[in-house]
C-alpha cells in the first residue's frame, strides 16, 4: 500500500468508520478474487451460476455486430480496462477483436498491483502474442489523460 493509500484509508475509518471495498483487492485481497471467479466459472450449481458477475460481458458479445459497424473505419483499436480483476471476463471481446485483425493494444488499469499479476499471468497465457500493458492507479483519485496520452503516441 502506498503512502497516500494509507492516509486515505486511515481517514475513511476515522471520518465515516468504513473500509472501502476497493482495499479489499490488495494483497492476499487479489487472490481472493481470483478464486471466488474461477468458483463461479467453473460452477455446475445453477443457484451460484445466477451469482455470475459478467452480465456486461454477455451484453458485449451481443453487440458484437454493433460494434464491428461502428469501428469498420478503424484499422486499429485499443482496450483500456479499468478495473480488470483477473481479465478473464473480458477474453472473449479480445479474441473477436484479434480474429478481426484490429486489436492494437489492451492495457488493464487497477488499483491493486497483484491483481494485475493476476491478469497479466492469464492474459499472457491465452493472448501470448498480444500486447499487455499495465498500470497501477486508484481511478477515483488519479487522472487517466497521461495513460490516454501515451497510447496514442506508441
Ligand atoms: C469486482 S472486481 C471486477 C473485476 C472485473 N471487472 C469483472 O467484471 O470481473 C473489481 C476490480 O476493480 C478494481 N478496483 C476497485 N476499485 C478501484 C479503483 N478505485 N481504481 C482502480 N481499480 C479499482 C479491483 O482491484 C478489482 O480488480
Amino acid at each position: 500500500m502506498e503512502e497516500d493509500q494509507l492516509f486515505e484509508l486511515i481517514n475513511h475509518i476515522r471520518t465515516n468508520k468504513i473500509i472501502p471495498l476497493k482495499y479489499a483487492y490488495l494483497g492476499q485481497g487479489a487472490h481472493n478474487w481470483d478464486n471466488f471467479y474461477n468458483r463461479l466459472e467453473n460452477t455446475e450449481d445453477i443457484e451460484l451460476r445466477c451469482y455470475r458477475l459478467d452480465a456486461h460481458i454477455f451484453l458485449l458479445e451481443k453487440a458484437f455486430s454493433f460494434l464491428d459497424t461502428y469501428l469498420a473505419n478503424f484499422d486499429r483499436i485499443n482496450i483500456i480496462e479499468i478495473g480488470q480483476g483477473n481479465s478473464k471476463p473480458i477474453f472473449s471481446i479480445v479474441d473477436h477483436f484479434i480474429k478481426s485483425r484490429k486489436l492494437g493494444k489492451y492495457i488493464a488499469i487497477d488499483i491493486s498491483s497483484k491483481m494485475l499479476e493476476i491478469s497479466k499471468n492469464n492474459f499472457s497465457s491465452r493472448f501470448p502474442n498480444q500486447y499487455f500493458n499495465s498500470h497501477v492507479l486508484d481511478i477515483e483519485t488519479s487522472s487517466l489523460q497521461n495513460i490516454l496520452f501515451l497510447t496514442e503516441e506508441n
